[in-house]
């Protein structure tokens, strides 16, 4: 049907067919794509058009005539509103099987690779995952609320809980909102630029049990500091409590001053045996039990005898280079971020790897220069962000040829994009793991290896 015969704010009655990328459900009148959030495939729904374009447009549920046997009650109350969740109303069986649907069909259709894709590996709880929880503060009603950001808007929610997130972290958050309340604490407003506290901040280590506050102010002076410090130490089991600073007009959550007002400036968590000091500002994957889940996949995938020459691109704070390193000959980390650089290295002291080598800078260019200097790898493993491998480390890594190339991917449309670049240049993948980092979103995490032919 041509967008011109349908109209803004009719009704129309659809059955869904499919689910995007995103979550939405999207179903066709006459070969015209319609999405609409909060519906699953196989339900007719009478829904309301909002939008139309020329090849496709979006409507609002209005009602649910048929329901799939996949739909649950989503549990958290304010789940229709919040931006952080989008597969909720979906069983966890059920976005298990949507993830894995999304990778096989992105291999076929951007990769045109016909690779077996396993079941995405989950969680036996799919709740209270998350070991960071970021929450903005700000006014609601004239009280002083700490919630997630409204769908495709910057209105806080006033919540009381985080599903998602750890009991301790959730709860922290809701203490200091209660303290800085008492306070008189006055929240950032991002129209006007007034005011201090702009996020809460809280990093749980599950392995040890140590807990981190950050409260991001955009000035120096925190009001009744000394009293902030001492209701939230003696109500919270806290290891440490630290101040960044952020002045700037800007969505950048972080500032470039941070200072420790009370206890350590990190906390301590291990993954796979190794440990990790963790500061304020360094990256560190959310779902500790589901990275020990990955990053097994990782290194069965290496195959290492302790022989290898290994390199981990895109490497963080060396989470998977130590990991490896105790199985491999040398590992070389390169990351573009300085302070997790510094992370690495100080974390390989910590567990007393010195059989590694970690450089700041982009891995498209320092790995060329590593390849002209005489280092080989055996074993390449990337684990890039959202936009995948620099074309020119792929032509490296094509060049140098390791026998083995373990893809760690936040997104299956760049894996699939690399792996038939790697594949057309002679590597050859047979499997790949989706792993579940973040049940009740639709991102996927998967893994896979390329063996050189
Ligand atoms: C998905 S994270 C992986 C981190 C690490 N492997 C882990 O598991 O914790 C991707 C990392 O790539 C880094 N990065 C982004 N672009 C880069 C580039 N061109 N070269 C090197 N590192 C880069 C980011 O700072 C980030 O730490």
């Amino acid at each position: 049907m041509e967008a011109s015969l349908l109209k803004k704010n009719q009704s129309v009655e659809i059955t869904i067919e499919d689910l995007t990328h995103d979550g939405n459900g999207v179903g066709k009148i006459d070969g015209y794509p319609l999405f609409i959030p909060n519906t699953l495939p196989g339900e007719k729904v009478t829904a309301k058009i909002i939008k139309l374009n020329k090849n496709y447009g979006f409507a609002r549920m209005e009602n649910l005539e048929v329901v799939s046997a996949e739909r649950v009650e989503p549990p958290c109350a304010v789940y229709s509103k919040c931006g952080g969740c989008s597969l909720q109303h979906l069983s966890y069986v059920g976005q298990l099987a949507f993830k894995r649907n999304q990778v096989e069909e992105t291999m076929k259709r951007i990769g045109k690779l016909n690779v077996e894709v396993k079941e995405t590996l989950g969680m036996e709880n799919p709740w209270r995952y998350r070991n960071k929880s970021q929450v903005p503060v700000g006014f609601v009603n004239g009280k002083l609320t700490a919630g997630f950001y409204q769908k495709r808007s910057h209105e806080i929610i006033d919540m009381s809980t985080c599903l998602i997130q750890s009991e301790q972290g959730d709860f922290a958050v809701q203490k200091t909102r209660e303290v800085l309340a008492k306070y008189g604490t006055e929240p950032y407003d991002e129209k006007t630029g007034k005011g201090n506290i702009r996020h809460i901040m809280t990093r749980f280590a599950h392995t040890t049990g140590q807990l981190m506050l950050v409260l991001v102010t955009t000035k120096d002076r925190l009001p009744f500091k000394e009293e902030i410090i001492r209701d939230l130490s003696e109500q919270l089991a806290l290891t440490s409590i630290v101040q960044n600073i952020n002045p700037q007009r800007t969505n950048v959550i972080f500032g470039d001053r941070t200072k420790t007002l009370w206890g350590k400036d990190i906390i301590e968590d291990t993954i796979h045996g190794i440990r990790f000091a963790i500061s304020a500002r360094s990256f560190y994957q959310v779902n500790p039990l589901q990275t020990e889940v990955l990053y097994q996949q990782a290194i069965e995938a290496a195959e290492l005898t302790g022989e290898e020459t290994v390199i981990d691109a895109y490497c963080g704070i060396g989470s998977i280079s130590l990991c490896l390193a105790k199985k491999a000959k040398h590992v070389y980390g390169v990351e573009i971020v300085d302070q997790a650089i510094q992370d690495a290295r100080a974390n390989a002291e910590l567990n007393n790897l010195s059989n590694t080598t970690f450089e700041t800078g982009k891995a498209e260019e320092v790995i060329p220069t590593w390849y002209k200097a005489g280092i080989v790898a055996d074993v390449l493993v990337v684990d890039p962000p959202r936009k995948g491998c620099d074309e020119k480390l792929l032509q490296t890594i094509l060049a140098m040829k390791p026998k083995k190339v373990v893809y760690v991917s936040c997104n299956p449309g760049t894996l699939a994009r690399d792996m038939k670049i790697l594949s057309d240049g002679g590597y050859e993948a047979n499997l790949v793991q989706p792993v579940d980092m973040f049940p009740m979103t639709t991102h996927i995490e998967a893994v896979t290896v390329l063996n050189l032919k």
